[in-house]
């Protein structure tokens, strides 16, 4: 057994992949601030520490006061429109919130660092599927915030020898299949909750951003991962930064749908009608993003389970009609 902290850990991605480390039978401490997260989100037996990243102190003394075999760091400022009106804010906190937890690592003598990095490293990207050798490239101060914190952590490596993965997360989607978390952001901007908030009218109509792309239908292509499989890719790569050395992959299925065929998918899944109009084209937006998963499989043996669209959807629709206010009617905490 071993022992996790994991930040962020109420929130969307840290949620499933605490449950998976629980599910293991690891140890997880969880430092959120609950500004995004949602203390529901916690299995039974994992200690939170509600706190900011900002105190240093604090952070100081989770580290020191118990004995990790590593940090996940998820915590950090995602939204990627918010950074282009913030963008110092975002650099600032993304930043010095990732190497203050890293230095602090260091000094309490844990030596492997896990980083929620971006698909936005890579702007708009030179070549597809976007290989770990493509060329980096951010086009949002959010994007660049995690680049620059990639870049940190390597000089924590060369002079501190801290081990970190960075993973560049493709689009997250879906939910634990089991219906014990799900996808829950104030504000929602990812398009899958959104069609399918609009399609339960649990939400506004959606509004497609741009269909002139070029792309077969004229709607942008996304590669969309499983958060379950974005989970096991966390665990994964604990084990890879055992054998010491540090890694950066490109996590996603390797596949793309467009925003059209997410609606399709999300009709049929829920059985109803997406209502939805046509809008401009959002800033920032690349027409084509999709992953090489290549190297992750081939270092990891990470398979996705639940590559289909289809049951990304599924999983998605079955936590939201079963939460239609997401966590807040569910304040019990989830069985590991
Ligand atoms: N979309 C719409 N309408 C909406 C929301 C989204 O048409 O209301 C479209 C977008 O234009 C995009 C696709 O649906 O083509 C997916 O959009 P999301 O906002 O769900 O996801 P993004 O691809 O914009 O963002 C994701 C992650 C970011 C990350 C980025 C990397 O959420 O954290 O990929 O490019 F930075």
């Amino acid at each position: 057994m071993a022992r996790f902290l994991v930040t962020g850990g109420a929130g969307y991605v840290g949620s499933h992949v605490v449950l998976a480390l629980k599910e293991r039978g690891d140890d997880v401490v969880v430092i959120d601030d609950l500004r995004q997260g949602h203390r529901a989100a916690i299995p039974e037996g994992v200690e939170l520490v509600v706190a900011d990243l900002a105190d240093r102190a604090r952070v100081a003394d989770v580290l020191a006061g118990w004995k990790f075999d590593g940090v996940l760091h998820f915590a950090a400022l995602s939204l990627v429109g918010e950074s282009m009106r913030e963008p110092l804010r975002y650099i600032t906190e993304n930043l010095s919130n990732t190497l203050g937890l890293a230095d602090a690592a260091i000094k309490a003598g844990c030596q492997r660092f896990v980083l929620s990095s971006t698909a936005a490293l890579f702007g708009f990207p030179e070549r597809l599927p976007i290989d770990e050798g493509c060329r980096l490239g951010p086009v949002s101060a959010y994007g660049e915030s995690k680049l620059m914190a990639e870049r940190g952590l390597e000089w924590a490596e060369r002079v501190h020898g801290l081990r970190s993965a960075s993973l560049r997360y493709f689009n997250a989607a879906g939910a634990d299949p089991q219906g014990r978390l799900g996808e829950d952001h104030n504000p929602e901007t990812h398009l899958i909750p959104l069609a399918i908030n609009a399609a339960l009218g649990l939400g506004p109509e959606l509004t497609l951003f741009g269909t002139d792309y070029d792309t077969p239908d004229g709607t942008c292509i996304r590669d969309y991962v499983h958060v379950t499989d974005l989970a096991d890719a966390h665990l994964r790569v604990l084990g890879v930064l055992e054998q010491g050395r540090s890694v950066r992959y490109n996590v996603g299925n390797g596949s793309g749908y467009s925003v059209r065929e997410v609606i399709d998918t999300v009709q049929r899944v829920t059985g109803r009608p997406v209502p939805y109009r046509t809008g401009p084209r959002r800033l920032g937006d690349p027409a084509v993003l999709v992953a090489s998963n290549t190297l992750l499989r081939e270092e990891t043996g990470w398979t996705p389970q639940y590559a289909a669209l289809e049951d990304i959807v599924r999983t998605a629709y079955a936590w939201r009609a079963a939460h239609p206010h997401g966590f807040d009617d569910s304040a019990r905490p989830v069985a590991a």
